[in-house]
């Protein structure tokens, strides 16, 4: 009986532990389910951080955008697709602007810090910098160009810098990854809408164009960006052709795409003996440009020139952040309408690179891309009419509004125009929408007080300032307008680093 019991309290041990096992094991499996329910969960966070959702618009602008946008769902409005040359003049028709340009060169200089140029802080470049570039810095002295700080979004690399440049949009995290493996550019941009009009394009130099665009071009030479220890044969493959393009009369928007500034960075950093003789080089291509397009103006060929850097880079020659150094890129304009009798070309003047999309259309009276975030430099519209320059900057904010009411469903531009609210209660935290929708009406309100008083009595000092309201309430509207689409821009970001660089970046616009 004693060794019974024994059996039996063994047996008894054995159940109990295999219940405990059991249990242990419903556990385990309970545990498990979690951690892969965990696991996935992440995936998604992650993916969903890797690829944002963009509330972006679909489609291209049309004739739609020379209209005022009505509230609700915004809808493609594609009309009938009109042949090239009736396009072109019913985009002129309906813009009630005068288009300032028929053809453009845009010389891209890859990783040139505006500061080479147009110094820092309101200082001019250093002596040896100013000696580096003379034509340009001469063009400048002389009021006949004009310079701003086009302070890139980060990630300063070449691909999202060149989308930004035409799309007036910034993209998202994705455009990292893809940086090296370019696909073709769908969304919509200047140069798709400059070739629906007619217009032939020519491209020169780094081959991220063609990806970007693999059927444009009505010609092109691609210089690969692979080889960074060259920093000769990028830039002569694209200089050879300079020639004959300058005296061909065939193309109407010609792209010069030079690498070799970058890859002196990637080898020496900004101090590197061959920066000077490249600054030179750069010079030299900018003048014989210029000297070729101004030889040629007449009425029917009014060329704009501008040089642009897609980033700028650290002392060492890095970029890909958001520092100062990396982000300070350049856009010069050399052309009829920026040429003035005095200006000081060495203030420190500010813009954002996605500034020139809507610049560019505003001048070569095409629409604003859909998601253009960018707002029109001013300078380049000196040579219109007053009445004519309040309609580029009505186009412009009928363009952000359209984005707006995509990315806030909840604000409506016509609740703003009609509204008889005097906003007399300012001490009130005042919502985003509210905000902007005061903005809005003011500027609307100025726009019209400035027409009806241009009409009686044109060019009084009381017109002079009922214009100068307009504007400024328009700048107002359009800069917070910007302040807020980036910050929605910024809140898609998971990514932790992109995230922040995208905030640091919001705090200097
Ligand atoms: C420059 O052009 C030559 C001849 O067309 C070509 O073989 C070479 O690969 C080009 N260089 C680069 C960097 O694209």
């Amino acid at each position: 009986p004693e060794r019974r019991k024994k059996k039996n309290r063994a047996a008894a041990a054995i159940a109990t532990a295999d219940r405990g096992r059991e249990a242990m094991g419903a556990a385990v499996a309970e545990w498990t389910v979690a951690a892969v329910l965990l696991q996935v969960a992440g995936l998604s966070l992650f993916l969903y951080g890797f690829f944002p959702v963009k509330p972006t618009l679909p489609g291209f602008s049309g004739a739609e955008s020379y209209r005022a946008p009505s509230c609700g769902p915004v809808g493609c409005g594609e009309g009938p697709a009109l042949p090239p040359d009736q396009l072109r003049s019913l985009y002129r028709e309906l813009s009630e602007v005068p288009h300032v340009y028929d053809r453009l060169v845009l010389m891209v200089i890859d990783g040139l810090p505006a500061e080479f140029v147009l110094g820092r802080g309101g200082k001019p470049p250093a002596r040896e910098m100013m000696e580096s570039m003379p034509y340009t810095q001469s063009l400048l002295a002389g009021c006949r160009a004009v310079g701003y700080h086009a302070k890139a979004a980060p990630p300063t690399v070449t691909m999202p810098r060149l989308k930004a440049m035409v799309s007036g949009a910034i993209g998202g995290f994705l455009d990292v990854a893809l940086n090296f493996n370019t696909q073709a550019f769908l969304d919509d941009n200047i140069l798709d809408q400059l070739h629906t009009i007619g217009y032939k394009l020519v491209m020169l130099g780094d081959e991220t164009w063609i990806k970007l665009f693999p059927t444009l071009f009505y010609r092109q030479d691609g210089v690969s960006s692979f080889y960074v220890k060259d920093t000769v044969e990028v830039d002569f493959n694209v200089s050879r052709h300079l020639e004959s393009e300058l005296a061909a009369k065939d193309w109407d928007a010609l792209i010069l795409h030079y690498l070799g500034l970058d890859h002196v960075g990637h080898i020496g950093g900004r101090q590197s003996n061959l920066m000077t003789p490249k600054l030179k080089e750069m010079d030299d291509v900018i003048r014989r440009i210029h000297a070729a397009v101004t030889s040629i103006q007449d009425n029917s060929h009014r060329t704009l020139l501008v040089v642009v850097s897609d980033h700028g880079m650290t002392e060492v020659g890095n970029h890909g952040g958001s520092s100062y150094e990396e982000t300070d890129s350049l856009a010069l304009f050399i052309g009829h309408s920026v040429e003035s009798s005095h200006c000081s070309p060495y203030d420190q003047k500010e813009a954002l690179q996605v500034d020139l999309a809507p610049t560019l259309a505003l001048l070569f009276g095409i629409p604003i891309p859909k998601n253009n975030i960018g707002v029109l430099l001013p300078e380049l519209f000196n040579s219109l009419a007053d009445d004519q320059k309040l309609r580029t900057l009505e186009l412009n904010s009928w363009q952000i509004l359209r984005l707006l009411q995509k990315q806030r469903p909840a604000f409506c531009s016509e609740d703003c125009v009609d509204s008889k609210d005097d906003f007399g209660a300012d001490m009130l935290p005042e919502s985003t929408e509210k905000k902007l929708c005061r903005l809005l009406s003011k500027a609307f309100a100025s726009h019209r007080s400035s027409l009806l008083h241009r009409d009686s009595n044109f060019r009084s000092v009381e017109a002079a300032g009922l214009f100068g309201a307009a504007v400024d309430s328009y700048s107002g509207f359009l800069r917070h307008a910007k302040t807020t689409l980036f910050a929605c821009l910024c809140n898609l970001l998971d990514d932790y680093f992109m995230f922040f660089s995208c905030r640091n970046y919001l705090l200097h616009i």
